[in-house]
């Protein structure tokens, strides 16, 4: 006697159950979803059990099974379900074949394989089409499976591949996000935790290698979700990447508030991680909160406006300011990227990357363009050279996984980096720009020479607003610093 039941990776089952929209919500749906609760994974449905559920199916299964069959109606209520079900060939093939090894867990679903892989298919089409500008990103063809170990939804980057000194931060942020506590999310309050720090410093990196991270698993068994917000977002489209994922039709919503409600509604009970990356303004952060819910947020933003409104009470977010790298690490991503470089010239690498003040975002283009010229037989030193001293750097083309990391993608280190002053209004552009007269070795000012160069009788105003920004930053006495690398920026602006 055979079922329709086929053998699927208990992630896949899971994922591909959000994927089915809500009006395939038939019996069969209804029925086997309850089968991708963790739970219930390897105790019940090995492939001992199956085998002997199939065989002697008038035998109630003791245990989570027999728990399970009970809440669904009894045995013969099931029996009678699985009675009706199809049964292709292929399914009993790929039974049959999983049955031989008793030692793998099977999950299963009821004939909806196809079914699963065809509204993924659908959705990603959808997804294309919204975003039209990234087409190149969506592989139409091919329905893609998530990665076994993690369930990452929304529109998330790959896991980086090139992550050099992390670690440490890596397990701070994970203590802010509070996952070494063994009740993630469920007496206190969900956790807001706030990634900061200078553009290009590693923030969304970080937080791919998060979501992808075997703790996190772990913690938020069901999963995580991704969203890259960028400036200006249309909130309801940016929402309705997490709607099919979670089983919801965005269509079903005629506004933001009803859609979050859908969303809140899926998600009680849950545990996720929902990481909001590339936060401009604080309000997007409330437009993106799904209150009631019980899930950590992570947030990255290098605006620190977006601190000054969250941090305090009631909110309370959790900041972790993430630093640039020391020289060493900084030497080592230069290593990884141009070996020969940086053998042959060693004292200039550590120059650039002192000059590059440990900037990841400014190392990685800095050593893309060091390997390309170096395969051709260019004088590294005059390269070297201009990179430490001159506008080459932030003229560079942006490293290729931006593509994949951010909303918008500008073509440009400059541009990347511009995104951080062209919402400003025109005063604080221009003030932004004179810093770049003042000598930049190291780019710490005092506000006697900022009062000077912007002409201004009070400039604290004006440094507040920078720093809000995240352009510059206090370093005590009266001092403030802007980032090597934001100051070749000005500078160039200036020039302009
Ligand atoms: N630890 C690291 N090791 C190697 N490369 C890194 C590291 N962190 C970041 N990078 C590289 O630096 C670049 C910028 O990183 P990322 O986009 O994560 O920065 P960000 O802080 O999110 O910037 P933004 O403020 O623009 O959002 C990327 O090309 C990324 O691959
Ligand atoms: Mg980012």
């Amino acid at each position: 006697m055979w079922y329709g039941i086929t053998a699927v990776p208990m992630s896949q089952w899971s994922w591909a159950m959000t994927r089915v929209p809500r009006e395939r919500e038939d019996p069969e749906y209804r029925l086997l979803a309850p089968l991708s609760r963790s739970e219930l994974r390897a105790e019940v449905w090995n492939a001992h059990s199956v085998k002997e559920f199939l065989q002697h199916p008038n035998s109630m299964p003791a245990g989570p099974l027999g728990r399970w069959i009970l809440q669904h109606g009894g045995l013969a209520s099931v029996r009678h379900y699985l009675s009706e079900l199809q049964l292709g060939a292929r399914q009993k093939r790929l039974l049959d074949a999983h049955l031989d090894h008793p030692d793998a867990s099977v999950d299963t679903y009821c004939g909806a394989a196809g079914l699963a892989k065809s509204a993924f298919h659908n959705q990603r089409n959808a997804l294309a089409e919204m975003l039209a500008n990234h087409l190149n990103v969506w592989q139409l063809d091919e329905p893609k499976m998530p990665d076994e170990a993690a369930l990452i939804y929304g529109n998330p980057p790959a896991a980086p591949e090139l992550v050099i000194g992390r670690d440490h931060d890596l397990q701070g942020i994970k203590r802010l996000i509070g996952i070494a506590k063994p009740a993630v999310g469920h007496s206190s309050p969900p956790a807001l935790t706030i990634l900061s720090g200078w553009p290009g410093v590693g923030k969304t990196t970080l937080a791919a290698v998060l979501a992808h991270d075997q703790d996190i698993r772990v913690a938020f068994p069901d999963g995580v979700l991704w969203l890259s917000v960028g400036q200006n977002p249309n909130i309801f489209a940016k929402l309705s990447i997490w709607a099919r994922p979670l089983g919801i039709e965005a269509a079903n919503a005629q506004t933001v508030d009803e859609l979050k409600g859908l969303l809140r509604a899926k998600l009680r009970g849950k545990r996720m991680l929902l990481v909001i990356d590339d936060v401009w303004e604080a309000r997007d952060v409330f437009n993106f909160r799904l209150g009631e819910c019980q899930c950590a947020m992570l947030i990255t933003t290098r605006v620190q406006e977006v601190i000054f409104h969250l941090e305090p009470p009631p909110h309370n977010a959790r900041i972790y300011s993430l630093s640039v790298l020391d020289g060493d690490r900084g030497i080592e991503i230069l290593s990884r990227l141009a070996p020969t470089v940086v053998a042959n010239y060693p004292d200039k690498s550590r120059e650039l990357v002192g000059a590059l003040e440990g900037l990841p975002l400014a190392l990685r283009v800095a050593g893309l363009l060091l390997n390309a010229e170096a395969k051709i037989g260019l004088n590294m030193f005059g390269l070297l050279g201009e990179l430490i001293n001159g506008v080459k750097i932030i003229d560079a083309p942006v490293p290729p996984e931006l593509t994949t990391l951010m909303a918008e993608v500008p073509s440009t280190v400059a541009a990347l980096l511009q995104r951080s002053i062209t919402y400003l209004p025109p005063r604080t552009q221009a003030c932004f720009a004179r810093l770049g007269a003042l000598a930049p070795e190291p780019a710490t000012f005092a506000l006697d020479a900022m009062r000077d160069v912007w002409e201004l009788a009070d400039p604290v105003p004006m440094v507040r607003e920078l720093i809000g920004r995240g352009l510059l930053e206090p370093v005590g006495e009266q001092r403030f610093h802007m980032h090597a690398v934001l100051h070749k920026l000005a500078n160039s602006l200036l020039r302009e």
